[in-house]
């Protein structure tokens, strides 16, 4: 029988991260500001009809999927291979699972592993899908001082050794993963992924320039129809500058944003 917190779906979970997205604090101070909580649970109600309408999938569905990713306790069996991987996941997780499953697509990119949290959500997809691979890409940030970025920001995600990248990641999901170690700069352009792209997704430097580098780099390789998405946007306008670039709208939710390539229409006669 189903359990009180499987009833409720995970929901509680997306309104506290939106809660800490919205304000920086810690849900246990909700009491105080009942205006910033009842923000965040518009903003977490929010979430599966705006993918829908970006995805073009029913919301039904989507519930349907997020069922499915919540009887493989993904996340636990991540705690249980990767300590230091507990904490992060879902919310940011469970929607790129949906994208995933709403696109069904053959080919992923992402740059950005780590320990591999994004990769087994978005690998997991691709295996309930019954399709697709991921090509990922990562130079890994050895020890526990981060990496000054482009933009003199430090960025503190890091591994205590090369061995730890991706291995978050599951035995099972890894027949459909392809993994390169190095600067994205470097691997991507030449990257042996086939061609078109259905969806992209950026987690690597968080630099203004290097994200417009990816962005800039990904979109021509994507379908239309295909996906961008990105991690961290709030650091800079990077995403909204290309989002304008390529005149569409973005999807913004918690930290990320998604844009969808237009299908060209017919030609005019
Ligand atoms: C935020 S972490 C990725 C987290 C992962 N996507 C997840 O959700 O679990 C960023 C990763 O990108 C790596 N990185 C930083 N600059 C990079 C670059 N130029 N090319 C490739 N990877 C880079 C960092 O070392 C780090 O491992």
């Amino acid at each position: 029988m189903a359990s009180f917190a499987d009833r409720l779906e995970g929901f509680p979970r997306w309104v506290t991260e939106e809660y800490w997205v919205g304000t920086r604090r810690s849900a246990l101070t909700a009491w105080a500001h009942p205006g910033a909580l009842r923000q965040a649970v518009r903003d977490a109600r929010g979430l599966l009809p705006q993918v829908g309408q970006m995805t073009g999938a029913p919301v039904a569905d989507l519930r349907r999927w997020l069922r499915d990713l919540r009887r493989h306790r993904l996340s636990a069996e991540i705690r249980r291979r990767c300590a230091p991987a507990s904490g992060m996941g879902s919310p940011h997780a469970e929607l790129l699972y949906l994208f995933v499953r709403a696109l069904r697509p053959a080919v992923v990119v992402e740059t950005g592993v780590e320990l591999g949290v994004s990769s087994a959500y978005l690998l997991q997809a691709l295996a309930d899908s019954g399709r697709g691979e991921l090509w990922s890409i990562d130079l890994p940030t050895l020890g526990p001082g981060g990496r000054v970025n482009q933009d003199g920001k430090l960025d503190r995600s890091h591994v205590e050794s090369v061995e730890m990248v991706g291995q978050a990641v599951p035995e099972r999901l890894r027949g459909r993963w392809h993994l390169s170690l190095g600067d994205a700069r470097d691997l991507l352009p030449t990257l042996s992924a086939p061609e078109p792209w259905d969806v992209f997704f950026h987690d690597s430097e968080h630099s203004r320039a290097h994200m417009l580098w990816e962005y800039g780099l990904a979109w021509p390789h994507l379908r239309p129809g295909g996906l961008l998405l990105s991690d961290d946007v709030p650091n800079n306008d990077a995403f909204l500058t290309f989002s304008r670039s390529v005149g569409q709208t973005p999807f913004l939710w918690l930290r990320r944003g998604a844009l969808r390539k237009p299908v060209p229409g017919p030609a005019a006669p």
